[in-house]
C-alpha cells in the first residue's frame, strides 16, 4: 500500500472520533484533505467546522460544510489534523505546509487532538524533518542567528508566506532530545511567531496507516 492509500485509510478511520452535534477543528495537508473529503461523503452531521488554514477553509466550503469563526466556535470537540513526525509520547513536528501557528492555535483550543498520518511519519528522535518555525518578515536575520546558537541550521522557505503574512525559517540538523524544553526556548526568541514542535501540547490520540491497510491506534501515555 503506498503512503497516499495509507493517508486516505487512516482519515476514514478518525471519522470515528468525531461527535455529531459538534464544532470540529480541523487541519491542514494531504492527510487533513482526505479527512475532509471522507467527512463531506460519511453521514456525519456536525455543526461546523474551524479551518487551521485558507487551504482547508476553501476544501471545506467547496464540501458546504459550514466554517465558524474560532472565536465564535468556543472549545472545540475534536481536532484532526496530519503530522511530519510522531515520536512515542505523541509529540510532534508540524508545518510542512506552512500552518502551524494556526494549527497550534486550533489544537489548543479542542478537547481532543486526533493526529492521523501514514506509519512513515512515526520517529524515535524528533528532528530529522526540518523544523518549521514561523517568524516576523523583520526578524528573520535576528532569529536565524539565534536558531545557530541553539545548534540548529536554519534555512529560509523558499517563495512561502503565511496566512499571517510572515516567513518561515527551517531548522535542519537537530536531534530533539527534549521536545519541551526546545519548543520553550524557540517561543521565548523575539520575533518568532510559532515553532512547529507541539510537545507542551501533544496529541493525544495518533491513528497511523499502517502498509496492509489497517489502522494502529495509539493513546497519550
Ligand atoms: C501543515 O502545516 C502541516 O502541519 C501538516 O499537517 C503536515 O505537514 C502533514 O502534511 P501531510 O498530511 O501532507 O503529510
Amino acid at each position: 500500500m503506498s503512503a497516499e492509500e495509507m493517508k486516505k485509510a487512516v482519515a476514514r478511520s478518525a471519522l470515528e472520533w468525531v461527535t455529531e452535534g459538534t464544532i470540529i477543528g480541523v487541519g491542514t495537508g494531504t492527510t487533513a484533505n482526505h479527512f475532509i473529503d471522507a467527512l463531506a461523503h460519511s453521514q456525519l452531521q456536525i455543526d461546523g467546522a474551524v479551518a487551521s488554514s485558507e487551504a482547508t477553509a476553501e476544501r471545506l466550503k467547496a464540501h458546504g460544510i459550514e466554517l465558524w469563526d474560532l472565536n465564535a466556535a468556543g472549545t472545540l470537540s475534536v481536532y484532526i489534523d496530519g503530522t511530519d513526525e510522531v515520536n512515542a509520547r505523541l509529540q510532534l513536528i508540524k508545518g510542512g505546509g506552512g500552518a502551524l501557528t494556526r494549527e497550534k492555535i486550533v489544537a489548543a483550543a479542542s478537547t481532543r487532538f486526533v493526529c492521523i498520518a501514514d506509519a512513515g511519519k512515526k520517529v524515535d528522535v524528533l528532528g530529522k524533518y526540518p523544523l518549521p518555525i514561523e517568524v516576523l518578515p523583520m526578524a528573520r536575520s535576528y532569529v536565524a542567528r539565534e536558531i545557530v546558537k541553539l545548534g540548529g541550521d536554519p534555512e529560509l522557505r523558499d517563495r512561502c508566506t503565511t496566512d499571517n503574512g510572515n516567513v518561515i525559517l527551517d531548522v535542519h540538523n537537530m536531534q530533539i532530545s527534549d521536545p519541551v524544553a526546545l519548543e520553550t526556548q524557540f517561543n521565548q526568541i523575539a520575533g518568532v511567531v510559532c515553532c512547529g514542535l507541539f510537545a507542551h501540547r501533544p496529541a493525544d490520540v495518533m491513528l497511523l496507516g499502517q502498509a496492509d491497510g489497517s489502522v494502529l491506534t495509539e493513546k497519550r501515555p
